[in-house]
Formats: structure tokens, sequence, C-alpha cells
């Protein structure tokens, strides 16, 4: 019985690494991480959401759906969470994975235009996972204060990086700059990094 939960479970994890590398191999730049976030790291980004502003929560660059997950255990409701994706694979898969989240295919470089009627809505939190080290500094800028644009003042994005320092670099916007963790058990491991506009909340 445990034997068979466990091989379930390692099925499971074997299927999400398959989906992620098939999804590496066809857009390597843009997905870049080579292994899907593990659980660890997921749950720390999904501890700076706040379920009970009852506000939307805004996940970018889902992937294989780690951190969907992560977000729906602290307590945000399926409807209550929208998950920008990129790649149709991760996409297809995700809506099977996760019915009643909002799923969206596109661009979150182009949150107007992603987010279409949705475009005006002001999250609780942002959710990030898209490999922003494979973009130029200057769009690395944009997007955190475009993002920044979307949250009541004080409220988080926080960004997932491999590097050793903040993919967005201080002093080049409106918005401050928090190491928040650095996780060993993550391959490669991972640091989180917070964007914020005035005093966090
Ligand atoms: C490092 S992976 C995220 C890993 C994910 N947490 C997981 O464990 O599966 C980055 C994801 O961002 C997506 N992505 C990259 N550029 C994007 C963009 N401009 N808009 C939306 N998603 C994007 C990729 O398709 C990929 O799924």
């Amino acid at each position: 019985m445990a034997h068979g939960k466990l091989r379930q479970s390692l099925a499971r994890r074997f299927d999400e690494e398959l989906r992620f590398f098939k999804g590496w191999m066809d857009k390597p730049r843009a997905v870049g991480a080579i292994v899907p976030t593990s659980g660890v790291t997921a749950r720390k980004m999904a501890s700076v959401v706040n379920p009970a502003s009852g506000l939307p929560v805004l996940e970018l660059g889902p992937g294989t759906g780690v951190i969907t997950k992560a977000i729906l255990q602290v307590g945000v409701k399926p409807e209550n969470l929208w998950s920008i994706e990129y790649s149709e694979d991760f996409v297809r898969h995700l809506r099977n994975a996760y019915p009643g989240v909002n799923i969206i295919q596109g661009d979150a470089f182009d949150l107007d235009t992603t987010l279409g009627d949705r475009r005006d809505t002001v999250f609780d939190s942002v959710i990030s996972g898209v490999p922003l080290l494979n973009f130029p500094v200057e769009r690395r800028v944009a997007y955190v204060e475009d993002l920044l644009d979307r949250l009541p003042p004080g409220r988080p994005i926080v960004q997932i990086t491999y590097g050793p320092v903040s993919p967005v670099p201080v002093g080049r916007g409106n918005y401050s700059v928090e190491h928040f963790d650095f996780i060993l058990r993550n391959i490669p491991p991972s640091r989180l990094w917070i964007y914020r506009r005035g005093p966090a909340a």
C-alpha cells in the first residue's frame, strides 16, 4: 500500500519533470530552470500571499504548477488565482491539474494584452517564476514597475532566481529590493527577492 502510494507519487513527479524537460527543450530561454521548483521554494513564495485580503493573486510563469499548488494551499480560492503561462504544453497541463484556476496563455511582459478585460484588476500580490535573467535588465525593471502598478502600496512581488544578486537592480525605479530567502533545497539552489513600493503591508 505504502509502496503503491510511493510509486504513484514518484510517477507523478517524473511526469512533471518530463513535461518540464519537453517545455525546456522547445524553448530553453523562456523556461530557464532545468528541474521544477522544489516544494520548499514554492511554499516560501506562496507565504507572502494574504488570502484574507480577498484580492486575486497573480502568478507569472507557473510552468508545471508546483507554485500554483502552494498558492492554493495557503487558502486562495481557485477562481481568485490568475496564472499566466507562455507555453501551450504547460497551459494544457495546468488547466487539467488545477480546474477553476484562471490559467491564461500569454506574455507576462505584456499584461494589458494578456489580461484583456481584466487589465485593471488590483491584485493582492505577484508570484513570479519567469526567468528574468534571460531578459535585458531594462525589461526586468519595466516588468517590476508594471507589476507594482497592479498592487496596493506595500504589497509584494516575489521573484525566484538562480543568480547571486537581484535580477532587478536597486535604484533603477520606484521600488525597493529585499533579499527574502536562499534555498539550497532546490535544483539549482534558488534565491527569492521581494520588490515593493512603500513600507511592507
Ligand atoms: C523556471 S520555469 C517555472 C518553474 C515552475 N515554478 C515549475 O516548477 O514548473 C519558468 C516558466 O515561465 C514561463 N515563461 C517564460 N517567459 C514567460 C513569459 N514572458 N510569459 C509567461 N510565462 C513565461 C516558462 O514557459 C516556464 O513555464
